[in-house]
């Protein structure tokens, strides 16, 4: 198929590539003329695992081009995928702009049959009005078909989950484009869930609600481990071997982040509100994922008692393992409060170090994850890279001038790092 990508990031990129990888003739389109040469000289804008690799050998395949002309894009496809930001507003709810933008853009350059399909996170009912858009700005009476086909790519895995799907949402209004967006994903033998559009849509939000539901139970759990003295993995480990509950998306943290679930919680209660439903629910996630930090946050000055002045070492600065993505990172969060407290903080990142510096200042970036506990008075762990389990915990515990470690990823046995002489303080874990 002849496919083109309208926005080239995270999300747009991933798609663009593996559709190109599995065999589609692909044009991903970005207004940005210097990411478009960038990717054009074989660079990646982002850090993602796979990605690079993929894109340098579809080019180098001429399946994957790009571009910085819309009307480009929308001549030479039959597929066009709509992967732009739809941000947050100041009250929760999604700007929709650059998906108006680039349906208008998308009718005036249309010169045929197109299937139009938004892969953006949208409210429910978007759908309907990018083709009232479309209708109302295309030139001449040509036919056109949207669909709605949410992504479900986790950073850091995007390459992974885009080629081994647990399922493909696509929302249609009617069966017009069903075979063709079964021949875009055919290659992946995925099970394909067809739909309407309304519900295609609801079934983002719904997903992204629900797993961050699951953290926030799972954190909250981590209280009663607490104050009880049991094991939240344990727990965890208990409950998700029953096949219907499940054990992933059940790792207490000190909180989830990222530019998806914060933002995609804020906007469903917003959805809900305009439906006419109080979401009740979804405002204790958040309010569960807040006092989670507070929580961390308070067992770091309790143990501390004053930060001013002490210098403490934080592993960790992306909003999870496998991204360099900063984006409403609980451990950047961490690090401000931190900081406000007047503590002096040595901080390591294996990807995430650039782009933390465009957002946090006034701390020392060290070049290994070994330097960072040097002449600390405290550890603190924030991301849960698997490569943090591989500290030299003797080392540390030398160069430190006090062994205490925060862990808000629970990476390590609190029973070991006791032995290890260790003052150690975790999620959940009553010990
Ligand atoms: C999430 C969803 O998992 C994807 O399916 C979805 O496509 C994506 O949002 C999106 O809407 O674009 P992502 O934000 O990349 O993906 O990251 P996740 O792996 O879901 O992690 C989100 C946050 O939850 C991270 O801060 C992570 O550390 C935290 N988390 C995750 C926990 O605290 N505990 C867990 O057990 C799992």
């Amino acid at each position: 198929m002849k496919i083109a990508i309208i926005g080239t990031g995270y999300v747009g990129l991933v798609t663009g590539a593996c559709f190109a990888e599995i065999g589609h003739e692909v044009i991903c389109v970005d207004c940005d003329e210097a990411k478009v040469k960038l990717l054009e000289d074989g660079g990646i804008p982002i850090y993602e695992p796979g990605l690079e690799d993929l894109v340098r050998k579809n080019v180098k395949a001429n399946r994957l081009r790009f571009t910085a002309s819309t009307q480009e894009g929308v001549e030479q496809s039959d597929a066009i995928f709509i992967a732009v930001p739809t941000p947050p507003l100041p009250d929760g709810s999604v700007d929709l702009s650059f998906i108006e933008r680039v349906a208008r853009d998308i009718a005036a350059a249309m010169d045929g049959y197109k299937i139009v399909i938004d892969k953006s996170t949208v409210p429910v009912k978007t759908g309907e009005k990018v083709a009232e858009t479309i209708r109302r700005y295309c030139k001449s009476q040509v036919e056109f078909d949207v669909v709605s086909n949410p992504e479900f790519l986790r950073e850091g895995f995007a390459v992974e989950d885009f080629l081994k799907p647990d399922r493909v949402v696509i929302g249609v209004q009617n069966q017009r484009p069903v075979a063709a967006m079964k021949e875009v994903y055919g290659p992946l033998n995925a099970p394909i869930v067809v739909t309407d559009i309304n519900s295609a849509e609801l079934i983002k939000h719904a997903a992204n609600s629900f797993l961050a539901l699951k953290i926030s139970y799972i954190n909250a759990i981590s209280i009663l481990c607490e104050a009880s003295g049991a094991d939240v993995t344990e727990v965890a480990n208990g409950i998700g071997m029953d096949a219907r509950i499940g054990r992933r998306f059940l790792d207490a943290s000190l909180g989830f982040g990222g530019s998806c679930f914060p933002k995609d919680l804020s906007a469903f209660i917003k959805i809900s509100e305009h439906l006419g439903y109080d979401f009740n629910l979804l405002k204790e996630v958040q309010r569960i994922n807040t006092h989670q930090m507070d929580r961390f946050f308070k067992k770091i000055l309790d143990t501390l008692w004053v930060l001013k002045g002490k210098k403490i070492g934080v592993l960790g600065l992306a909003f999870k393992q496998n991204t360099d993505d900063v984006r409403m990172s609980p451990a950047i969060e961490l690090c401000q409060r931190l900081q406000n407290e007047g503590a002096e903080l040595q901080v390591y990142d294996p990807e995430a170090m650039q782009k933390a510096r465009a957002i946090l200042e006034n701390v020392t970036y060290v070049e290994t994850m070994d330097q960072v506990a040097e002449g600390c008075d405290a550890l603190v762990i924030a991301t849960e890279w698997p490569v943090f389990r591989e500290l030299d915990l003797q080392k540390a515990r030398k160069v430190m001038t006090h062994p205490i470690l925060f862990d808000g990823r629970n990476l390590f046995d609190p029973l070991e790092m006791e032995r290890l002489g260790f003052i150690y303080k975790s999620i959940g874990r009553g010990r």
